[in-house]
């Protein structure tokens, strides 16, 4: 382990690198963004250098494609992968049934897209992420920038019928202007404290011609790998 850690560095480190240990030589994985999945990119690394692990790595943003390549990572696309032995990436709430939130990191649609052509996704998250509830994480959901006041609009509609507790919706911004995703579109977060359905609610807002994508992830992944700030880790 890194010297100096933070706990919560620690609980990031920890489950990155208990899921790194699923990885097999020849595997095409799936790269996640965010805190927790640069440390899987960084522990993989690792194994590439010291173990002469041969992989292939699709990652899910720029960012991460950035650090895979520095640190040694042979970097492919979707598309010359075609499909995928393994995903690991991090999430910003998981329930006890693995419906997740994603995107705090504003790179949900490539996350989605890398972890359905998957055989299968891994979570790596620190314990805070566990909740009973999906919902205090505010909803990240990516539209198209053309219209996107009038899609505001039918998302807040469609949020009038739904289980939630919260209803505003705000444009996530960079500065003073709209953050763009890595395919140039806006987010924006839904304030909704509690999901009650929140596979209806998926289907719902994706329903909505605006809408790109949503950030929960339903029936998408298998495991979580829990890391705590001690340096434990607990399985899904
Ligand atoms: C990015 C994501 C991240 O996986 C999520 O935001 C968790 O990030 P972190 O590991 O930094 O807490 O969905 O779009």
């Amino acid at each position: 382990m890194p010297a100096e850690l933070s706990p919560i560095d620690t609980a990031k480190f920890a489950a990155a690198r208990r899921a790194v240990d699923l990885v097999q030589d020849g595997m095409k994985l799936g790269l996640g963004t965010g805190s927790t999945a640069a440390w899987m990119v960084r522990c993989l690394a690792e194994r590439v250098r010291e173990e002469g692990l041969r992989v292939q790595g699709v990652p899910t943003s720029t960012r991460t494609a950035d650090l895979a390549r520095a640190l040694g990572i042979q970097v492919v696309t979707l598309d010359e992968a075609k499909w995928l032995d393994l995903t690991i990436d991090g999430a910003d709430e998981f329930d006890a049934d693995f419906n997740l939130i994603k995107g705090g990191g504003a790179a949900l649609l490539q996350e989605k897209i890398v972890a359905t052509a998957s055989d299968r996704m891994v979570v790596i998250a620190d314990a805070a992420k566990e909740v009973a509830h999906l919902g205090a994480f505010p909803l990240p959901v990516e539209v198209i920038p053309f219209g996107w006041q009038s899609t505001k609009m039918l998302i807040e509609e469609t949020l009038e019928g739904m289980d939630v507790l919260g209803r505003e919706v705000t444009l996530r911004l960079s500065g003073d202007a709209p953050l763009l995703t890595d395919e140039k579109n806006y987010i924006l977060d839904l304030h909704l404290k509690r999901i009650g359905e929140p596979r209806q609610l998926g289907v719902a807002l994706n329903q909505i011609a605006g809408v790109v994508e949503n950030g929960l992830f339903i029936d998408i992944c298998d495991t979580v790998v829990v890391g705590h700030g001690d340096g434990r880790v607990s399985l899904r």
